[in-house]
């Protein structure tokens, strides 16, 4: 008999209920043991639940499950740093071993609780926090043993892709598609991390930590959302031939590492631009390999509360290898990557695009430009994540300017195609 304490049971939680009672016995075929959710915490006690929730083994006191010596496995559910933090922390000391679906907590510590469980001889399993249903961590660690993995890229946020997908094929605004999102149940009641590409950033770093072998966090992730995409974008990137993603990226050779979150112009035909509605994708090079991808739905009850339960059923196996996250040294430098850049800037007055010009022209860069009555498009060559930054500061135009880098495999295509609509090349 095999013993769990589930903190939380929310939407996942819940659907680990199901799939535990429904798969009992492919379940016990697979592992030779009876598995039993034997507490679960929750906050509230009286609320009405899952009927197929044993009301018998709620509980609101952590320590019940934590400090509990029958209880074999922690799945903890919780998301958020603390008290999640503090909860892993208390059961890897225990002496037990940990399935956690909370991409916060990996990204701020990933270091420390999977030394934790290497040091107590217990496993630590997180296929369920990126990606949702999407065996992506399990592979990842398979490809490491041998390949040297250069670039690992993906549509990591099904709410953002499916706001996203729902602009490019309804012509709606940004505004109208997150209601949708909400309404259909994707957003949250608070989409902050979503719309502003933290919980793709939070991913993207657990990814390269695995990738790369050195410790990624959070915070070495630059970062930004799709909240200043509008309409006229959307048309615009139709013009082109383009597609918009927003897709969290990481690089890394010995010398240098980058990771970003941001929205990519993508050739409408390529692959990743067809990822819709709430679906993920994750692309990873290694060495060895090559190029390959994973698609599947990045969210919801059953494709994540699936990735729980192949990770409890990896620990029951034995197969919670410790991940050596030391292996390299990390690079201290950030990569001047050059790329091409959508710039569209709202106008507060026909005089402002003479300014703005200007101001552009002493970065001496090449541009193509389209001059409207109220506003300005450019496509940028050659500039930096960095440079192009500094430029929206300097001119003062964040909140009515939206910018998107344009896939570098994707630029010449629409050099071809469709730059004779733009009526000024500077260089
Ligand atoms: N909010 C996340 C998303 C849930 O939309 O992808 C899965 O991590």
């Amino acid at each position: 008999m095999v013993k769990i304490g589930l903190l939380g049971l929310g939407t996942v939680g819940s659907g680990v209920c199901e799939i535990l009672s429904e798969k009992k016995s492919a379940i016990e075929e697979q592992t030779k043991k009876t598995v039993e959710i034997s507490k679960i915490l929750v906050n509230d006690l009286e609320k009405n639940r899952n009927p197929i929730v044993d009301r018998k083994v709620l509980t609101d006191n952590p320590s019940d499950i934590l400090d509990d010596p029958d209880i074999d496995i922690v799945v903890e559910l919780i998301g958020g740093i603390e008290p999640a933090h503090t909860y892993i922390t208390r059961a890897l000391e225990n002496g037990k071993h940990v399935v956690t679906a909370n991409k916060a907590v990996l990204s701020h510590d990933f270091l420390g609780l999977t030394n934790l469980a290497k040091k107590n001889n217990r496993g630590i399993l997180f296929e369920a926090s990126v990606a949702g249903g999407i065996p992506i961590i399990k592979p990842l660690k398979e490809l490491i043993k041998f390949n040297k993995i250069k670039e690992i890229k993906g549509i990591l946020n099904g709410t953002t892709n499916f706001i996203l997908s729902k602009m490019i094929e309804e012509g709606l605004d940004f505004k109208e598609a997150l209601v949708l999102a909400r309404k259909v149940g994707f957003a949250e009641a608070d989409p902050t991390d979503d719309i502003e590409g933290y919980d793709a950033a939070r991913k993207i770093s657990i990814l390269s930590s695995i990738a790369f072998g050195y410790n990624v966090t959070f915070e070495d992730v630059d970062c930004r959302g799709i909240t200043s995409i509008s309409a006229f974008d959307i048309d615009f990137f139709k013009k082109l031939g383009l597609t918009i993603k927003l897709v969290g990226s990481a690089y890394s050779n010995d010398l240098d590492f980058d990771a970003s979150v941001e929205p990519v112009l993508l050739n409408t035909n390529s692959i990743m631009a067809n990822v819709n509605d709430a679906f993920n994708i994750v692309s990873i090079d290694g060495d060895v390999v090559g190029n390959l991808q994973f698609y599947g739905q990045g969210a919801g009850k059953n494709p994540t509360g699936n990735a729980v339960v192949t990770d409890i059923i990896d620990i029951i196996n034995g197969e919670f290898n410790p991940i050596d996250i030391e292996r390299r040294r990390k690079p201290s430098n950030t990569p001047k990557i050059l790329s091409n850049y959508y710039l569209r800037i709202f106008l507060e007055s026909q005089k402002e695009s003479d300014f703005i010009l200007k101001t552009i022209n002493k970065y001496k860069l090449k541009y193509r430009l389209v001059k409207g009555e109220e506003s300005l498009v450019l496509i940028l060559q050659n500039i930096s994540r960095q440079e192009i930054n500094n430029l929206i500061e300097n001119l003062e135009i964040k909140g009515r300017s939206c910018y998107a880098r344009i896939n570098s495999e994707d630029y010449c295509f629409i050099q071809e195609l469709n730059l004779e609509s733009f009526n000024e090349l500077v260089v």
